[in-house]
């Protein structure tokens, strides 16, 4: 398989999103990621549903909603109505994690489920065969532009050998500080889908940037 690309549009220029995500469509990403963040669970706020519903009628990417926000379980139906194709959750943010996964699935979606650096990956032990998708953080969730995390690398390998394990099928994305440097490395130790927010929209040519993290050696 090859890798997925999933860039993240909180690097994106909000004032010129028409063109941003034009330039995503003719691009060879895999998906879009929108990152909705509430001040609660995370010390900062992005954008909601009205930004994400002007987002969705412009794109063609499946879009891949990470909710860093408390009681992502409240908002399934009306992130299911944006016709998203993934809907990730924080297992820390999650008191009925299997609930919530099941609910996402009956709403038709693909069900994620992310953790935090600190969160070890023998927390997903039981429900990583029902999920489609783990999101490694890979910096502490709330910002864009930060410094990517080591200790990933290795979690990457301990995921991969869970998901095995337990016969899952879900996809390991990380998320945060991908970039040059960092993502060949992610794509060798294993992982599936790169998240890239201000590496990718800061380069001279965002789309070639795209190819290249698609092309990398696996
Ligand atoms: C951070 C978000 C990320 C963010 C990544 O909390 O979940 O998706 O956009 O940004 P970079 O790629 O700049 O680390
Ligand atoms: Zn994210």
């Amino acid at each position: 398989m090859e890798t997925l690309i999933s860039p993240s549009l909180l690097s994106a220029d909000f004032l010129r999103l028409e063109s941003e995500i034009d330039m995503i469509n003719r691009s060879e990403a895999d998906w879009l990621h929108l990152d909705v963040m509430d001040g609660v669970f995370v010390p900062n706020i992005s954008f909601g549903f009205p930004v994400m519903e002007a987002v969705s009628k412009q794109c063609k990417k499946p879009l891949d909603v990470h909710f860093m926000i408390v009681h992502p379980e409240h908002y399934i139906a009306q992130t299911a109505k944006l016709g998203a194709m993934m809907m990730c959750v924080h297992a820390e943010a999650c008191t009925h994690l299997h609930r919530t996964v099941q609910e996402i699935h009956s709403a038709g979606m693909r069900a994620g489920v992310a953790l935090n650096p600190a969160t070890p990956v023998v927390s997903l032990e039981d429900i990583v065969k029902d999920v489609d998708m783990v999101l490694l953080m890979s910096v502490n969730p709330g910002f864009g532009g930060q410094q990517f995390i080591e200790n990933t690398i290795e979690k990457i390998g301990r995921l991969r050998e869970l998901i095995h394990q337990k016969g899952s099928h879900a996809l390991i994305e990380v998320d945060g500080g991908v970039q040059e440097e960092t993502a060949p490395r992610l794509v060798k130790a294993g992982a599936d889908v790169l998240v890239s927010g201000s590496y990718l929209f800061r380069s001279a040519d965002p789309a070639a940037t795209i190819s290249k993290l698609k092309h990398l050696e696996r």
